[in-house]
């Protein structure tokens, strides 16, 4: 088992396929020139695959699958059906904007749930956060996930004066439709000029949706990211991920393995160990995962903490989120 200096078991592992998408959302990727990783970079499906095997070896229970977008690498086909040969709960974390092309494949596998990240429901807003004008598409492939009776949950990333207007008809899409919208609270990554001015805390949140409608809170597991919550009546549910103002580090049960194949113990880790190579010249890799999870740090990274004021987006050591999938 993966335990760390917290008696933290961690038994989920968060691996991203790629650092390449192709929506431009700016609170993801850095606006100057981001070089994409080169392929001979990348971990190959094989690799992933031996990688997978190890961790679920050692504990691991749940494979989130992130990018970039995931299904922008080609062979996600193949990846999927090879870690679907595994004994583990596989998710994945999209765009949704190439979905229709994968339904098959997604059927035949153990991918059973997706998280899909949509930021807006206007067309036009979608395509001012994303500069692509995908909306349609995104919006269709959501739909066609929950008549295919995909467990489906809707990330947004809250920013004041962008899209918080649209809070309350997020809450709405949860009437008739049996899923989860998270309410996510921005965070700081390499060149994505993060602002303190610009986190909507949950708690503002909780209390704009109660003053529309009754609401009751759903238990949750300790190692769940969103704090979750039901209009009474509707058939889905909301929740929060609430990392800036109330983390929710001491239930942490994730790792990360880039698409280049460094492992981050931690969202916010600055150091990262290359699997990757070692795994090339077949070198022990499981004494460096053991390592890596001894290092992790109590909470969010060891790099800042609530008092948002006081946290310079400049100083925070990490790579952008784009390349880490979240
Ligand atoms: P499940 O709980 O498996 O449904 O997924 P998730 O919510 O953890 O993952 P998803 O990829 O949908 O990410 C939603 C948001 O949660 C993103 O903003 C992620 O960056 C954030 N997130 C995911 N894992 C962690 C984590 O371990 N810590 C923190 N602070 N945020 C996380
Ligand atoms: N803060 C919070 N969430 C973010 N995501 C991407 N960038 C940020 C950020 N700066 C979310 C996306 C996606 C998930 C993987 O991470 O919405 O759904
Ligand atoms: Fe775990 Fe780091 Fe996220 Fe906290 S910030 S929950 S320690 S990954």
């Amino acid at each position: 088992m993966l335990i760390d200096r917290y008696n933290r078991i961690h038994d989920y592992l968060r691996i991203s396929l790629t650092d390449n998408c192709n929506l431009r959302c700016q609170y993801c990727m850095p606006d100057e020139i981001y070089h994409f990783m080169k392929n001979d970079k990348l971990m190959q499906a094989d690799e992933i695959k031996s990688l997978a095997k190890l961790f679920v070896q050692n504990g691991v229970k749940k494979i989130r699958l992130t990018g970039g977008e995931p299904f922008v690498r080609k062979d996600i086909g193949d990846i999927l059906m090879r870690l679907t040969q595994l004994p583990v709960e596989i998710a994945i974390t999209t765009n949704a904007t190439r979905l229709h092309l994968y339904w098959d494949v997604l059927e035949k596998s153990n991918a059973k749930s997706l998280n899909i990240s949509l930021d807006t429901l206007s067309a036009e807003r979608f395509f001012q956060i994303t500069k692509r004008d995908q909306f349609h598409i995104v919006w269709e492939n959501i739909n066609e996930a929950i008549r295919r009776n995909f467990h489906v949950k809707i990330n947004m990333v809250v920013m004041r004066g962008v899209n918080d207007d649209e809070v309350l008809d997020f809450v709405r899409l949860t009437e008739n439709n049996n899923i989860e919208v998270r309410f996510i609270e921005f965070m700081p990554f390499e060149g994505n000029e993060w602002n303190c001015q610009e986190v909507v805390s949950m708690e503002s949140l909780l209390e704009s949706i109660q003053q529309n409608w009754s609401i009751e809170s759903i238990a949750h597991y300790i190692h769940d990211t969103s704090r979750k919550y039901k209009v009474i009546g509707f058939k889905g549910q909301f929740g929060f991920i609430s990392t800036m103002t109330a983390p929710f580090c001491s239930g942490c049960n994730r790792l990360r393995l880039t698409a280049d194949g460094k492992m981050k113990n931690c969202l916010f880790s600055q150091n990262e160990v290359d699997l990757l190579t070692p795994l090339r010249k077949n070198e022990n890799v499981l004494e460096l995962i053991h390592q890596n999870v001894l290092d992790k740090a109590k909470e969010l990274g060891g790099q800042f903490t609530t008092d948002l004021d006081k946290i310079d987006p400049l100083q925070l050591q990490n790579r952008s989120m784009i390349s880490i999938g979240g």
